[in-house]
């Protein structure tokens, strides 16, 4: 179905990347990318959002970003970048049955990663923050990211980053 109309629109069949594979299509407002080799980053935190978000999320950084969380460097330099994956939470049947009773929760079928990117001159507009998200490997609309900035403005002081380093 996507490829027949890929081919009547004449565009490339766009092929959604595994995870953790970069993508070639970059988020509109922004221009990023899905950076390739996000998946192999390292752990910031974890996360659990309930409501119509129900996930369970992990907050990794790049080698800059991880530098930056670990020696206290505020703002973040040029070149960090945070990248928020998020999973279905989801009870494991599996696990319950050994620990006989119903309390076990894990990360199900993906949802969305999130991007924060560190460009201080070319994201000046949006706090030195670049921002992206990317469904099942392809960007997001304009009118999504536009909401990104001034949702992270109340933490304008730890450089409009919410995640704390979890040691
Ligand atoms: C309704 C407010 C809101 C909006 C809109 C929002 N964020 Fe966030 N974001 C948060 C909060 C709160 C957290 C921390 C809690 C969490 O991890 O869920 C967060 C966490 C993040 C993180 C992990 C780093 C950090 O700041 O903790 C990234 C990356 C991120 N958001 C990117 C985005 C992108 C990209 C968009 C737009 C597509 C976006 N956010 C829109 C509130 C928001």
């Amino acid at each position: 179905m996507l490829a027949a109309v890929a081919a009547l629109s004449g565009a490339p069949a766009a092929m959604a990347p595994a995870s953790g594979q970069g993508g070639a299509e970059p988020v509109p407002l922004f221009g990023i990318k899905l950076p390739p080799g996000y998946r192999d980053w390292r752990l910031i935190s974890v996360a659990h959002e309930e409501g119509d978000l129900n996930d369970l999320r992990a907050i990794l950084g790049n080698d800059v970003a991880i530098k930056a969380y670990r020696e206290g460097t505020l703002p973040f330099p040029d070149g960090a970048i945070i990248a928020r994956l998020a999973w279905r939470y989801v009870p494991s049947e599996e696990n319950n049955k050994v620990f006989g009773r119903d309390q076990s929760f894990v990360a199900g079928a993906p949802t969305n990663v999130q991007f924060m990117v560190k460009d201080a001159r070319k994201f000046a507009a949006t706090g030195g923050w670049g921002f992206a998200q990317f469904n099942d490997g392809k960007p997001v609309d304009d009118a999504m990211l536009g909401a990104c900035f001034s949702c992270h403005v109340p933490v304008e002081a730890r450089d409009f980053v919410f995640t704390r380093y979890a040691p």
